[in-house]
């Protein structure tokens, strides 16, 4: 039977930074009229809750608890790509001979493997950037050899195509210590070599965001903007109709965060959140809840796993402390003034869609590199400097807290903060870039063009 609507399968990795922005893709496909679905392991899948887009579960080798239960990233990487394959193979099998065939495989850029998978059932294969576009063709220069790894440690600066003048310390943890996270960087770089033959390559931003980097990258990749990926409501936009992700692999608290906030003064209230992968010390978290009691303002801090290392009464009559919220309605309250925020590149792309102004402070993978254009070339916030044991001592955050809540440099933050949402809602929207381009992507899918 001819499938008229066309149908495409988006296999995401499965953690919450990386199923957000993939089922939001999915949402939108499906918004303009295709069958979408979301591929994701057996245990990620009872936390999805949409009602446009099919779900189908994805098995990485591990399906009573994933990741945790696997000897090494290593390990677990192997065994997706092993077992992935397999069952991804068996999804599009499923579909074959019914009304709704799948005709491309949109696969999160960990699972590199998932391009073999699309060429041999000859259809259509889309890598998805859940980074920065720029912090990708980072990984990708290394392939062109324009420059190796390790960084020397004296280098000072490293100049990239369409990217600013970076320092050691504003590159990837990934590449500023390759040491670190080998597993990572080696399933990252997989494929990397393959890029330009790829059918699209999609990124989580837009155009107006990475500009001269979009520019640099014509002709080498087939890249395509299509974000900022966020539920369209929040960007004042009907396209999706969903207020909410749709994903959630924690509990949140959002009724206790709302009703908190509706009692607070617009502005005045500071949001701190490290996302949902970075571990922090407890010598760290001490001095931000230090820098946070001197700042004297309400703070909301979303501790996830690590309430014990938090100093006893430290919410007090000021601060509320849950394990986790929907960040998205958070950050859209009026009564929030600035965002501490470890600089993921959903939680980023969050705060400028929603034009939250920025207090960074980057953990590791993409985060310094993100952390460094919220200062410098967006001016959307600032970073946090570390001391010499790399931590950020409370009188450190208690004045970055201040340069983005008072003063001039409060108003300009503000004035670019602004900005910025204006650009991300005009993206998204009928006929923006981010529009576009998926529009793009349909036509020629549909007419099976490259
Ligand atoms: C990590 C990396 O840091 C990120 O840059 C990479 O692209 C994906 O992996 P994570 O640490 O989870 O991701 O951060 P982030 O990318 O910011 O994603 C966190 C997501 O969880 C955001 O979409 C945020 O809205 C959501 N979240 C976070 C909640 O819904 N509630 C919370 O309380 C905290």
């Amino acid at each position: 039977m001819e499938n008229q609507r066309g149908h495409v399968l988006v296999v995401a990795y499965p953690a919450q930074g990386h199923i957000n922005p993939l089922l939001q893709f999915a949402k939108r496909l499906a918004s303009k009229g295709l069958k979408a679905t979301l591929a994701t392991t057996p245990y990620t899948v009872n936390s999805i809750q949409v009602t446009t887009v099919g779900v189908e579960p994805i098995s990485d080798g591990f399906d009573e608890g994933g990741f945790k239960q696997a000897p090494s990233v290593k390990a677990y990487l192997e065994s997706f790509e092993q077992v992935g394959s397999r069952t991804l193979a068996d999804i599009i099998l499923k579909y074959k001979n019914s009304s709704t065939p799948i005709n491309c495989i949109v696969y999160d850029s960990l699972l590199s493997w998932a391009i073999d998978v699309a060429r041999q059932f000859d259809i259509y294969g889309a890598l998805m950037f859940t980074n920065s576009a720029s912090v990708c063709s980072m990984y990708w220069q290394i392939h062109q050899g324009v420059f190796t790894l390790p960084v020397e440690q004296e280098t000072e600066t490293v100049s990239l195509p369409g990217l600013p003048p970076l320092g050691l310390p504003d590159l990837p943890s990934f590449l500023a210590q390759p040491a670190s996270h080998p597993a990572y960087l080696a399933a990252i770089l997989e494929k990397y070599g393959i890029l330009n033959q790829i059918d699209w390559v999609f990124c989580n931003s837009f155009d107006e965001l990475e500009s001269e980097l979009v520019k640099a990258m014509l002709g080498q990749w087939p890249l395509k903007m299509v974000g900022p990926l966020v539920p369209s409501a929040y960007l004042d936009q009907q396209i999706d109709g969903d207020s909410a992700y749709g994903a959630s692999l924690w509990k949140s608290k959002n009724d206790r965060c709302t009703e908190w906030l509706d009692r607070k003064p617009e502005n005045s209230v500071i949001y701190v959140s490290f996302g949902s992968m970075a571990d922090i010390a407890r010598k760290q978290a001490e001095e931000i809840a230090r820098g946070l009691q001197a700042s004297n303002r309400p703070f909301l801090w979303v501790a996830r796993d690590m309430e014990n290392k938090l100093p006893r009464g430290l919410a007090g009559e000021t601060g509320l402390i849950v394990s986790w919220c929907n960040q998205l309605e958070v950050l859209a309250h009026p009564a929030v003034g600035c965002y501490i925020t470890h600089c993921g590149w959903n939680s980023t792309l969050e705060a400028l869609s929603l034009g939250v102004p920025m207090v960074g402070v980057p953990q590791w993978s993409d985060q310094p590199t993100n952390a460094k254009f919220v200062e410098d070339l967006w001016k959307v916030g600032v970073r946090v400097k570390k001391d010499e044991d790399g931590i950020v001592t409370g009188e450190e955050l208690k004045k970055c807290i201040e340069e983005v809540m008072e003063g001039e440099k409060c108003k300009e933050i503000k004035r670019n903060a602004d900005k910025w949402r204006d650009f991300a809602k005009k993206a998204v929207g009928v006929g923006g870039s981010s529009d576009g381009n998926i529009d793009e992507f349909i036509e020629k899918m549909m007419k099976r063009e490259r």
